[in-house]
């Protein structure tokens, strides 16, 4: 990985929980120094502890970069202890949901450099996918660090503003839930025709599992592998006459619930 003047200058990484660590320990597995990395933790894990990072320790005045992974209610807390290093030096990149970069330009000033990403969980296996956005202030070169950073936790895409980013939201941020919902509901009907509920777990997770990473790696599009499996008459599809219903099928649920998450997201943004 290319850390750019991190190892000279340090890397900063405000909360280190479930998005904080993931990132961390892709970092390090990516070849960062574990001396070149800053961490401020109330309550640090065992893991963290055991690597080696700077915890809870004084910062460098001016890192090359600072990451902003704490839930958007300890934000308020959270960044006046890095408003000096606002201003143009370090680069700042920050996942918590919500929270807009106008927010963070209040505190640290317009001349910093901010990238708004929105990461998801399956960061946690090196399977996320982040979108990321920068303000006016930030460079490409600061666009590529962030990317280089998140890359650590799976895919990255850039955004054509910020303006994109509670449909981002509603659609990767917010969606492994939906997909784990999928994976729940699959196994219950699984066990209403009977299966044991072990057995219909496990069908259903291997059959999420599978089939996305399918979805993936084809160069089919979805539509095309759906067709693929259909036989006329079959079983097939008379699941997907349910499930494609223009009133009640997939289509029609997953636009009010995509729509839902993006409306809350704009409130959250106010
Ligand atoms: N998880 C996801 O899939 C996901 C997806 C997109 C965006 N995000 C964003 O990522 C951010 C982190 O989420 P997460 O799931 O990693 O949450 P988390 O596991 O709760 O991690 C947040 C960490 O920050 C620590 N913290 C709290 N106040 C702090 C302070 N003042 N200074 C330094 N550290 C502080 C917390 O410590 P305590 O436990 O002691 O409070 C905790 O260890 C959130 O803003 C979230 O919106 C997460």
């Amino acid at each position: 990985m290319n850390f750019k003047d991190i190892p000279e200058r340090g890397l900063v990484l405000l909360g280190c929980g479930k998005m904080g660590s993931a990132m961390l320990a892709g970092w390090l597995k990516g070849g960062l120094a574990p001396s070149s990395a800053y961490v401020i933790d109330p309550t640090p894990s065992n893991w963290v502890q055991s690597t080696g990072v700077h915890l809870n320790a004084d910062l460098p005045a001016a890192p090359a970069v600072v990451l902003i992974a704490v839930k958007p209610q300890m934000m308020g807390a959270a960044l006046p202890v890095l408003k000096a290093m606002g201003g143009g030096e370090t680069l700042f990149v920050t996942v918590a949901a919500g929270t807009t970069i106008s927010t963070y330009e209040q505190v640290l000033g317009a001349s910093t450099p901010i990238v708004r990403a929105m990461p998801n969980t399956p960061a946690a296996i090196a399977r996320g996918i982040t979108a990321i956005t920068g303000n006016a202030t930030a460079s490409a070169a600061n666009l590529d660090l962030a990317e280089a950073l998140l890359a650590a936790v799976g895919q990255v895409v850039r955004l054509e503003g910020e303006h994109q980013m509670d449909a981002v939201t509603a659609v990767s941020g917010s969606g492994p839930a939906y997909v784990f919902h999928l994976v729940e509901a699959l196994a219950a009907a699984g066990e209403a025709e009977g299966l044991p509920a072990d057995l219909a777990m496990r069908l259903a997770k291997a059959t999420v599992g599978g089939a996305g990473q399918l979805a993936e790696e084809s160069d089919e599009d979805p539509a095309q592998l759906r067709v693929n499996v259909t036989s006329p008459g079959g079983t097939t599809a008379a699941a997907l006459a349910v499930l494609m219903d223009a009133e009640t099928g997939f289509p029609a649920l997953l636009t009010r619930a995509v729509k839902a998450a993006a409306d809350r997201g704009r409130e959250l943004g106010k």
